[in-house]
């Protein structure tokens, strides 16, 4: 429930608006006060005067409106929200709050506050796709910015494909969370992520295709639910979730370590996709052509962190979680994967290239335990991270 919760809801230009005013309906039912921000655009599709009825409440429109000043003043504006919804978002106002730009009255605000803020992003699919707008999203992330979908659908300008804005009750559901209990606070988690980097020599490495994706999502959910999170990470694709304390490395050997360093652990996840051998041989100068072949690399094996940590005798965490990534007999070598290795939990899933999971967005997994193994249905690799999350609170409290 959201009684007594005041939200500060902003509703930029797009078709989508319209669904922003059942979404503040449906915020109202549950308790919450709402403060609607109209953008000059959204005033196309909405009018202030059915957003202020459905509010109960002024609407504030004009950065430069004395009477509001007087009233209140932006930055006071701006803080006096437990959290600021900004629904639809579109691919404008992403690209301000990206870049930090104060234009109007939604922009600045955004940038004047330090009270959480979450975007329901709709756009046009092109445009959600477009580079900028994704990268736009990531900084968006890496800024604290909790979002909300886009869902996949039929669009207005009759295209199909993701940038549909959630349903209003998705969104309400999204805001729910954000205030709902928070079972893992004081748990500390610790989560590994990400390739590592095994040096050839100082400018070549052995790389794999792991983008950090589904660890990264999965410590953002852990940080969600309260957890205190510390986050090994490799070279990963996607920036590191914000809120977390970040170990950056680069090799299996410097996991290791970091990994011993962080504990103890109420948990410990581990999604990192570790290299298996490092080169032995690895050079300190950079390997040179030479007239007498190809150099041949002789390789040791790295140390198995889950193996370790999930078979220690002291200090061992209580939870201890691997993932399995297999191409073939994904349940049967993720069920001998887990009793080899000894953690309590093994998340398996699928990374042939067909399925399109390693580096994609998507993930379908399996939770092998020692009682059973449960497959759930092919997901966002951000939904599969808040049910793992919601099962390791399960567990820990
Ligand atoms: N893992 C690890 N340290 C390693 C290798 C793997 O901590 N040196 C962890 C991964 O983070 C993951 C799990 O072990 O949680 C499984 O990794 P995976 O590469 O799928 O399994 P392998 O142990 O390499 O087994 P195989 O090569 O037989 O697939």
């Amino acid at each position: 429930m959201l009684q007594d919760k005041r939200i500060l809801l902003i509703l930029t230009g797009g078709i989508a608006a319209y669904k922003g005013l059942d979404l503040i309906r449906r915020l109202r039912e549950r308790g919450a006060t709402v403060t609607p921000v109209l953008t000059r655009a959204a005033e196309q599709f909405v009018t202030p005067l059915s957003v202020s009825a459905l509010a109960g409440h002024k609407v504030y429109r004009d950065l430069f409106d004395l009477t509001d000043e007087a009233e209140m003043g932006h930055i006071q504006l701006s803080r006096s929200a437990d959290l600021i919804v900004v629904a639809p978002a579109t691919a404008d106002i992403m690209a301000k709050m990206a870049q930090g730009r104060a234009d109007d009255l939604a922009s600045t605000l955004l940038l004047a506050t330090d009270t959480p803020v979450m975007i329901a992003p709709a756009m046009n699919v092109r445009m959600w796709d477009h580079p900028a707008t994704q990268r736009n999203l990531t900084q968006l992330r890496a800024d604290g910015v909790t979002v909300v979908g886009p869902n996949d659908g039929d669009m207005a300008c009759g295209e199909y494909g993701p940038g549909r804005m959630s349903e209003p009750l998705e969104i309400v559901a999204e805001v729910e969370v954000h205030f709902g209990p928070r079972p893992l606070t004081g748990k500390h988690v610790l989560v590994t992520s990400g390739p590592t980097h095994e040096p050839i020599d100082p400018v070549r490495y052995i790389a794999n295709r792991s983008s950090g994706a589904q660890g990264t999502a999965l410590a953002r959910a852990l940080l969600d639910l309260g957890a205190q999170v510390t986050f090994v990470t490799g070279p990963a694709d996607v920036p590191p979730p914000a809120g977390a304390q970040v170990v950056p490395v680069e090799t299996a050997l410097q996991m290791r370590d970091a990994v011993g360093a962080a504990l103890p652990a109420d948990a410990a996840v581990f999604a990192a996709a570790v290299a298996d051998w490092r080169v032995a041989s690895a050079s300190d100068r950079k390997l040179k052509k030479t007239r007498d072949g190809m150099p041949a690399l002789t390789f040791a094996e790295n140390p198995d962190i889950l193996a370790h940590v999930a078979q220690m005798t002291e200090g061992r965490p209580p939870l201890v979680v691997g993932f399995a990534a297999e191409t073939n007999d994904v349940i049967a070598n993720a069920t001998a994967k887990r009793a080899r290795k000894q953690c309590d939990w093994i998340v398996a899933n699928d990374v042939s290239p067909d399925t399109g999971i390693m580096g994609g967005s998507e993930n379908a997994v399996t939770l092998i335990s020692e009682q059973d193994a449960e497959s759930w249905p092919r997901m966002s690799k951000d939904d599969v991270a808040r049910q793992l999350a919601q099962r390791i609170a399960d567990a820990l409290t």
